[in-house]
């Protein structure tokens, strides 16, 4: 038997419902503040990720070369596909240009509970404006989408590039980066004179250390956000793991998850280079839907998604049983029908597991009465009824 690739997953039909919800739920929340949902392609030129992405997002790209020798790459993200679908079709679109997306991204990880090498991505990109107010709205709207998806336990932790970079100075390399994104204790020994303010950040030694102009941002974004009641702390210490991030930066992490706990990322970016815009100023976020899911304690048994089920009890009774179906759909009742004669226990049981809430019998009797056998299996009565009043009785309640 050949196995699924490792890092992938499947998803069943229960999850997916859950699935297919949260992207409902997603979807309400993008409308309401003015986004519109777009599409790219999963592979790119490689080129759009190399240039801007950072060593470790390149390090773990699918790369592969196509028949006609182009250097390809499954997307590990939609920022940089999104910057450069702005660039070349919406450029003369009024900005600020509000754009949405759900989206598969790929990323060679070492795979565990909640890191996957396949996995999907909502995440909104605020084009044209990085503004603290264009900021605040952003991070607004990933708290929206976040509570919309029924995460209880969030916090919204916010930086600034700035702040941090003057914290550091020269010493800002990759590398202290990279332990700062970590938040690894090896940083009292490295930078230890601004190490306790990035593992445990306050705003005023902060801003003592900086300068009050270097903090003005980060001291106005968490009073706009506090003015429109969305609750986030201060860390100094975000650094983000892509290069593209300027300013505000900003995580959400789910402490229930454990290890991969963070469940949506973003900040302020500049792209503008790559897909030859220069100064285009942009901010956006994304959400790892497959934690979320997660987080948000799905499983159990897949219950709930039909209304009735149709037993054809002997052959003769197949037509009739499958247009009774087809009648009950068309009136907006979820209806599975048995695919081949059963006997009326088994029928229950499987529409008891499904959770319909009645179960119709066709069997001789009613074949030759020219009627059907409704069973409510709530009350458990059964009534002889006309193919017509079973579609009345069955689709009013
Ligand atoms: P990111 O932090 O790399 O940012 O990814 C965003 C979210 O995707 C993470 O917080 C996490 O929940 C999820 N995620 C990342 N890697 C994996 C993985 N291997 N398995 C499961 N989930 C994962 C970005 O991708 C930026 N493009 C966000 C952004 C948008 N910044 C500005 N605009």
């Amino acid at each position: 038997m050949i196995a699924r690739p490792r890092g992938t997953r499947d998803v069943l039909p229960d999850e997916m419902e859950e699935r297919v919800r949260a992207f409902g739920a997603l979807r309400r929340v993008a409308a309401l503040y003015g986004y519109g949902e777009v599409e790219t392609p999963t592979f790119e030129h490689a080129d759009l990720f190399i240039a801007r992405s950072g060593a470790e997002v390149v390090e773990q790209m699918y790369t592969f070369e196509d028949r006609g020798g182009r250097i390809l790459a499954l997307r590990p993200e939609l920022t940089a596909p999104v910057a450069r679908m702005y660039s070349s079709e919406m450029r003369s679109w009024a900005k600020p240009l509000r754009l949405c997306y759900f989206g598969k991204c790929y990323r060679y990880e070492r795979p565990q509970k909640g890191r996957y090498r396949e996995f999907t991505q909502f995440g909104a990109e605020l084009i044209g404006d990085d503004s603290t107010a264009a900021n605040a709205d952003l991070i607004a709207m990933a708290a929206a989408s976040l509570g919309a998806l029924g995460l209880g336990d969030i916090v919204i932790r916010i930086g600034d590039l700035r702040v941090l970079r003057a914290l550091l100075g020269d010493r800002a390399g990759p590398d202290v980066m990279r332990l700062v994104d970590k938040k690894d204790p090896a940083l009292r020994e490295v930078v230890p004179d601004v190490a306790d303010l990035i593992l445990e950040p306050r705003m005023d030694e902060a801003r003592e250390a900086v300068g009050r102009e270097v903090t003005a941002d980060l001291e106005r974004l968490l009073s706009y956000l506090e003015g429109m009641g969305v609750a986030t702390v201060v860390d100094i210490g975000i650094a983000r793991g892509l290069d593209y991030y300027n300013g505000t930066v900003f995580e959400a992490d789910a402490p229930s998850l454990g290890a991969e706990k963070q469940v949506c990322g973003g900040g302020s970016y500049d792209l503008g280079g790559v897909v030859g815009i220069e100064g285009l100023k942009a901010t956006g976020f994304a959400i790892g839907l497959d934690r979320v899911l997660l987080a948000s304690g799905r499983s159990g048994p897949r219950v709930g998604n039909l209304d009735a089920y149709v037993a054809p009890l002997l052959e003769a009774a197949m037509g009739p049983a499958l247009s009774l179906s087809a009648t009950l759909r068309q009136r907006g009742v979820r209806t599975e029908v048995g695919l081949s004669p059963e006997r009326p226990a088994k029928a229950i049981k499987v529409a008891l597991e499904k959770g319909a809430t009645h179960v119709v019998f066709i069997g001789e009797e009613e074949l030759a009465a020219g009627m059907v056998a409704v069973r409510d299996l709530a009350g458990k009565e059964q009534e002889a009824l006309t193919a017509g009043e079973a579609v009345a009785r069955i689709s009013r309640e």
